[in-house]
């Protein structure tokens, strides 16, 4: 193969949430919250959850097709599909459903997971085969559907979860590279804060020989660790992504973080001293989306007419892992 380099552009972007919406103040029948308490400490108002006639796939397919129709390609142009997802309809992975639903043919697909961190992670892999000319055509999705796993009866994660799924389009430049500046990180020494883990029983196949039966569990949060490590290290990852592309804090358009939330976002950027206008939010309406709400948040203000050609994001996602990420990129 031969290798040369190539710039990355990201020309398109799309989102879709399943219909279902569930308020707080509907929430706080269901456990004892209320709607005051969530907003104030959160920020978050409503959210989307996906019942089973809504798959991962179906969500990010439309997403998908939304980013393709706005970059002007064809799904059979596409020569990969990256799904950042946790919670993917089959646990072999989803990317190769999606790819069939669009119809993407020639398009190689696979999953990452890295949380709330794998639309960012999944955008820099995605950048990688572009800047070393593999491919020219690619579709990073960032989709969860976290409700299947949250524990309803707990109020201090089940309040913070909503489904989503949000796309962008990659596409290979000769006279351009849009991708300006990254970091990621992991931390495995503070795995215990966030976990969605397996667990299991032996189940013996005869008097000796034993193998694991069970399933997932719900998910399980150290908040007020989660809320000290995101304040801390996103501020940090952002200045060194911004160093990378010799670029400083002044130099960006919009603000674009994972949407956990709003004290979280209100916090990095008054560390970054970023003022409140460039600090893109639509938590209040999706809740946390995971992979989903970096991408979800930038099509919003892409087709609301906020972002526009040449502006300049700065991005991070942050999550269970620990796990963390920027990319400075320049839209479209
Ligand atoms: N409704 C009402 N009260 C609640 C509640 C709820 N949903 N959840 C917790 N409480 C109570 C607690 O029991 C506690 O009561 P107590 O003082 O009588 O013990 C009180 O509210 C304060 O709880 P605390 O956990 O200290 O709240 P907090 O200010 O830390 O906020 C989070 C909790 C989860 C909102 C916050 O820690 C957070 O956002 N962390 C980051 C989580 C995150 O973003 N995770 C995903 C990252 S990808």
């Amino acid at each position: 193969m031969k290798a040369y380099s190539q710039g990355v552009a990201i020309i398109g972007s799309g989102a879709a949430v399943p219909s279902q919406t569930l308020t707080n103040e509907e929430l706080s029948k269901i456990v004892d919250t209320s709607d005051d308490w969530i907003t104030s400490r959160t920020g978050i108002q409503t959210r989307n959850l996906a019942n089973e006639t809504e798959s991962l796939s179906q969500i990010a397919a439309q997403a998908a097709e939304q980013a393709l129709t706005m970059a002007g390609i064809t799904a059979a142009e596409v020569d990969l599909i990256i799904l950042a997802t946790s919670t993917p309809d089959d646990l072999f992975g989803s990317a190769c459903q999606i790819q069939n639903l669009i119809g993407a043919k020639k398009a190689v697909a696979f999953d990452v997971t890295a949380a709330c961190s794998g639309f960012i992670f999944g955008l820099i892999t995605a950048s990688q085969f572009i800047r070393t000319g593999v491919y020219q055509n690619i579709l990073v999705i960032g989709g969860d559907i976290l409700s299947r796993w949250v524990d309803w009866g707990d109020r201090t994660t089940c309040i913070l979860f909503g489904d989503g799924a949000g796309a962008v389009v990659l596409q290979a430049q000769t006279d351009r590279d849009n991708l300006l500046g990254f970091e990621m990180c992991s931390d495995g020494t503070q795995n215990g804060c966030l976990n969605l883990g397996f667990d299991g029983k032996n189940q013996y196949l005869n008097s000796e020989l034993a193998v694991t039966k069970g399933s997932y569990q719900p998910i399980t949060m150290n908040g007020k660790e989660v809320y000290r490590f995101a304040v801390a290290k996103v501020p940090e990852i952002i200045e060194k992504a911004l160093y990378r592309a010799n670029l400083s804090t002044d130099d960006i358009d919009w603000l674009l973080l994972h949407q956990a939330n709003q004290r979280i976002l209100d916090a990095v950027a008054k560390r970054l001293k970023i003022p409140p206008e460039k600090v893109l939010a639509n938590l209040n309406k999706y809740g946390n989306t995971s992979a989903a709400s970096i991408p979800i948040a930038l099509d919003e203000a892409v087709r609301e007419g906020k972002i526009k050609a040449g502006d300049i994001i700065a991005a991070s996602g942050f999550g269970a892992g620990l796990t963390w990420g920027a990319a400075v990129f320049r839209w479209k």
